[in-house]
C-alpha cells in the first residue's frame, strides 16, 4: 500500500515534525511528510525538513495586502502537493476559511481542551493551579482551538515545574500521541459525525 500524503505546518523547533519524519521512515507507517511549510523564514522546523530531502515553503502574513490573501495563498501552497490531511505541529498561526474549506487539518494543543485554549496554555494551567492538565489532538474548525477531539492524554504538573519545564514534559507525550493519531488517520478513513471523531 502507497504512503498517505500529508503536509505539517510549523512555526517553531518543529520536534513534533521530526517525530513524525523519523515515524515515517518505516512504510509500513503508511505516511508521507510531502512537505512543511512554516509562516516565517529561518525555523529550526525548517531545517529539519531540508535535512530529510522534504520540500519546504515559507508564507508569511507580512507578504500579503490582508490575512484573507494569506489564507488563500496557504491554502493553494498545501494543495500544490496534493495531501491528505494537514498536521499544523505548532504552527502558531490561526487558519482561516479558505484553508479550512480545502483541506483537513489536525492539531496538537499543549493542554486538555476545552481548558486553556489559546497560545499560553501551558503558562495558563500553571497560572491557574490545576494539578493535572496534558495534550490534545483535535481538528480545525474556525474557532480557537475548539474542532472535534482525536484524543487526550493527561500529564500531571509537579512541584516546582516552571512553564519550560512542564511544556518539555508535555510535549514528549504529545509527540507519541502525534504520531500514532497522524498514522491511524492515514491508514484508515475516519468518520466525523458531529463532535465525534472515529478511526476504525
Ligand atoms: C507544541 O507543544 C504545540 O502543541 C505547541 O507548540 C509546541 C510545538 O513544539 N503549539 P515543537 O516546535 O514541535 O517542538
Amino acid at each position: 500500500m502507497s504512503s498517505t500524503p500529508i503536509v505539517v505546518l510549523v512555526s517553531g523547533t518543529g520536534s513534533l515534525l521530526q517525530a513524525l519524519i523519523d515515524a515515517s521512515a518505516d512504510p509500513a507507517y503508511g505516511v508521507q511528510v510531502a512537505a512543511v511549510g512554516a509562516d516565517r523564514p529561518g525555523t529550526l522546523g525548517q531545517a529539519r525538513a531540508e535535512a530529510a530531502g522534504i520540500p519546504t515553503f515559507v508564507c508569511r502574513v507580512a507578504d500579503f495586502p490582508s490575512r484573507a490573501e494569506w489564507d488563500v495563498a496557504l491554502a493553494d501552497m498545501i494543495a500544490a502537493y496534493s495531501p491528505a490531511f494537514v498536521v499544523s505541529a505548532g504552527f502558531m498561526k490561526l487558519l482561516g476559511p479558505a484553508t479550512l474549506a480545502r483541506h483537513t487539518v489536525v492539531n496538537t494543543h499543549p493542554a486538555l481542551l476545552p481548558a486553556f485554549p489559546g497560545a499560553h496554555a501551558v503558562r495558563d494551567a500553571l497560572a491557574y493551579g490545576v494539578t493535572v492538565t496534558g495534550t490534545t489532538c483535535h481538528l480545525v474548525d474556525a474557532g480557537i482551538d475548539t474542532g472535534p477531539i482525536i484524543e487526550q492524554h493527561a500529564v500531571a504538573i509537579e512541584p516546582g515545574d516552571t512553564e519550560d519545564s512542564l511544556h518539555e514534559r508535555i510535549k514528549v507525550v504529545e509527540r507519541a500521541m502525534l504520531v500514532d493519531v497522524v498514522g491511524r488517520l492515514a491508514r484508515h478513513r475516519f468518520t466525523v459525525t458531529g463532535r465525534k471523531v472515529t478511526i476504525p
